[in-house]
């Protein structure tokens, strides 16, 4: 069964753009149903329009709070029909009620670095804590999301690369996202595969 899923969005949408991009190629048996944004007119809403994908921004303050829009985010998103959320570059941090609402499905989230390492960080500020670390190796992860954690959940897919000399935040955050842009193919990958009725009948 190709898996619906929905996509959480803020920002540039380059991740966004790698499911996409996989889906139309026929590497990834996933359709997006639905993209929903934290903000309003970002690069990752109008990527969603230009691929003709329903997509909506919850703003807190035009929807009630940051609670109330993240329920009726979470209400939306079920009534799509999406069986994963895959959060990919949204950054606000989900509530409680959220994940009341959404109940059973699960939701991922990407990260920039090689969690539990670098946790609870956004952006550039990743990859200047891992270069002031002097960390040799640094990399991506893909996890579970779950109510009243932050980077957290059970890791699906992580990947490592090398910090080279003369590194900055700029070469290495390229580095990094090139390949957030696999592994997050390769986690929703994973849940697509699951969701196959032979993958669910008993051997
Ligand atoms: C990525 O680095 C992701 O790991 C982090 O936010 C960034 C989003 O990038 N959570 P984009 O919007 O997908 O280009």
């Amino acid at each position: 069964m190709t898996l619906p899923i929905a996509v959480g969005v803020s920002g540039r949408g380059t991740n966004l753009q790698a499911l996409i991009d996989a889906i139309r190629s026929g590497r990834l048996d996933a359709r997006i149903v639905f993209v929903a944004s934290s903000r309003k007119s970002t690069p990752a809403l109008e990527r969603a329009v230009t691929a003709g994908i329903p997509c909506r921004a919850f703003p807190p303050a035009a929807n009630g709070g940051r609670e109330a829009a993240q329920t009726l985010m979470a209400a939306t998103i079920i009534g799509e029909g999406a069986e994963l959320v895959v959060l990919a570059g949204y950054d606000r941090v989900l509530c409680d009620a959220f994940f009341a609402r959404i109940g059973d499905v699960p939701v991922i989230n990407i990260h920039p670095s090689l969690l539990p390492a670098f946790g609870k960080l956004n952006g550039t500020a990743v990859h200047e804590a891992v270069l002031a670390s002097g960390a040799s190796k640094t990399g991506a992860t893909v996890h579970r999301a779950h109510a009243g954690m932050l980077d957290e959940g059970e890791i699906v897919v992580q990947r490592a690369l090398p910090v080279l000399p003369g590194d900055t935040v700029e070469t290495l955050s390229a580095r990094v996202l090139a390949v957030e842009h696999e592994i997050l193919v390769e986690a929703v990958a994973r849940f697509s595969e699951l969701a196959r009725p032979s993958a669910r009948t008993p051997a």
